[in-house]
């Protein structure tokens, strides 16, 4: 319905709210699309400006997949329309209206739709992306692995197919917006996730 349809839009829009191009102009850093892998999400802005900003970026593209989730559920829409409005908010954040189209891959927002439509289910994600980041120290692998697993959690934890499906979908995409990373983690070249300040 027409709800549901102003619903999906609004988050789209949330989603379009690139928090690493904002934070990094409002702190007076560069535009992190140019510098280093030119990502506009947390570990690109770690990686060129250090730990403070990519933990707000972090928290910003987190919430931008919360939040839409979260009201989706007040609002009572059913659970396969509570993971469409979740799902735009994650297209907001990889297509952003408001820059150029040129966003993000997805795997903070990701994670907090995750987080708000199933704690458990979030967890085991998040605790996957962890666990790698603290073996092998490579942030887009880990966020490989934690999509990869990802609809095998939904479908375990949840067993709704509408999410399972979904879920499926959105670890494609993330793949698909890996796909310089995969290039470069075939190559040996992709970056360590670095101690600094
Ligand atoms: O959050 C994106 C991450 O998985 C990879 O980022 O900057 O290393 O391409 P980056």
């Amino acid at each position: 319905g027409i709800e549901f349809s102003i619903a999906v839009l609004l988050a789209y829009l949330l989603g379009s709210v690139s928090t690493a191009i904002i934070v990094c102009r409002l702190m007076g850093l560069g535009d992190p699309r140019e510098g280093g892998s030119g990502n506009p999400g947390a570990t690109n802005v770690k990686r060129l400006y250090g730990n403070k900003a990519a933990a707000i970026t972090l928290f910003g593209d987190l919430l931008k997949g919360v939040i839409p989730v979260l009201a989706a559920y007040q609002y009572g829409f059913t659970s396969t329309e509570v993971f469409l409005i979740g799902f735009a908010a994650f297209i907001g954040h990889l297509y952003p209206l408001f820059f150029g189209f040129r966003g993000g891959k997805g795997v903070a927002t990701m994670l907090g739709m995750m987080l708000a439509l199933s704690l458990p289910i979030g967890l085991a994600i998040v605790a996957t992306w962890l666990f790698v980041a603290k073996v092998l120290k490579i942030s887009s692998l880990s966020a490989l692995v934690a999509a990869t697993l990802t609809p095998v959690y939904v479908y375990f934890i949840s067993a709704d197919l509408g999410w399972f499906y979904g879920s499926l979908a959105l670890t494609l995409i993330l793949f698909w917006r890996h796909r310089s990373n995969i290039q470069r983690l075939l190559n040996g070249e992709e970056s360590l996730i670095k101690q600094s300040n």
